[in-house]
């Protein structure tokens, strides 16, 4: 996997929107994988600072977000449809035809509900850049330990990790979503590249067994050392714990070298 150390989150978010801006450009009808979560609202931030500024356009792209929480409307305040709004689609010119997040609300029909959200993903031809956070647990999308590498979009139970991380966006008196709907592993593997994201050192034990560690379905991210052309993006408390620290620093000095300008 590339991966690229970063001094701090803003440092991070730069590094990641411009790859995905560069991405746009060259392919202004691009597939794109999107995650929510807090790591990524910076990117997010810059993605609009770059339509506003420099007229990055969005009218022709096509996203797919990665989950939504079970039985959560879109318009409560901490659906992932509601955070996606916020900090991205209201404020960029992208079509609301073309945007896809899984739907929190059905409650019957799941596996055709998903297999419909799959084929959505493969008759748009696939999804091109995928972007990726990370869990404490190494979760990506709600793939939480021991979900299978094959998977594809599926209803996922969480974990008591994870509904614990969610309970500081829910209010004591709400019901904490227990289950969400998922892409798989096996349809992130399936997009043609990832990035993943990581900031602060509570990731940096997920970050160290999925980049270095053994491929195992108990860190769902290890899966990515499968994927041809994946690409962590980690600040300095997330990458902490990674041995290879050195070599990845030689690998972003020589690709400076060659590709100068890069660096941000
Ligand atoms: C969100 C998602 C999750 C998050 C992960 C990290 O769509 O798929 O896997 O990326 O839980 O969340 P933050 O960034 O809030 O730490």
């Amino acid at each position: 996997m590339l991966v690229l150390l970063k001094q701090n989150y803003e440092a991070l978010s730069r590094e990641a929107a411009h790859i995905i801006s560069n991405a746009v450009r060259s392919n202004p009808a691009i597939k794109l994988g999107l995650a929510t979560g807090s790591t990524t609202i910076g990117v997010y931030r810059e993605l609009v600072r770059l339509h506003r500024e420099e007229g990055l356009d969005f009218s022709r792209v096509v996203t797919f977000n990665l989950d939504e929480y079970l039985g959560i409307s879109p318009e409560h305040p901490h659906s992932f449809h509601h955070f996606m709004l916020e900090h991205f689609f209201a404020h960029v010119n992208i079509d609301p035809g073309n945007i896809h997040i899984p739907d929190g609300t059905i409650a019957s029909d799941y596996e055709q509900y998903c297999a419909a959200y799959e084929a959505d993903i493969e008759g748009a031809g696939g999804i091109d850049l995928q972007i990726l956070g990370i869990g404490r647990n190494g979760h990506i999308g709600f793939n939480e330990p021991s979900s299978s590498f094959a998977s594809k979009t599926h209803l996922k139970v969480l974990t008591k990790a994870t509904v614990d991380d969610n309970r500081k966006f829910f209010a004591a008196c709400e019901t904490i979503p227990r289950c969400a709907i998922t892409m798989g592993i096996g349809s992130i593997l399936a997009s043609k590249r990832v990035l993943i994201l990581a900031t602060g050192g509570a990731k940096a034990a997920a970050v160290a067994n999925a980049i270095e560690g053994p491929v195992t379905a108990y860190v769902p991210a290890s899966a990515l050392q499968f994927h041809a052309n994946a690409t962590a993006i980690v600040d300095e408390e997330a990458g902490s714990r990674l041995k290879l620290k050195d070599y990845y620093r030689d690998v972003m000095e020589m690709t400076e070298l060659f590709t100068p300008g890069r660096s941000s």
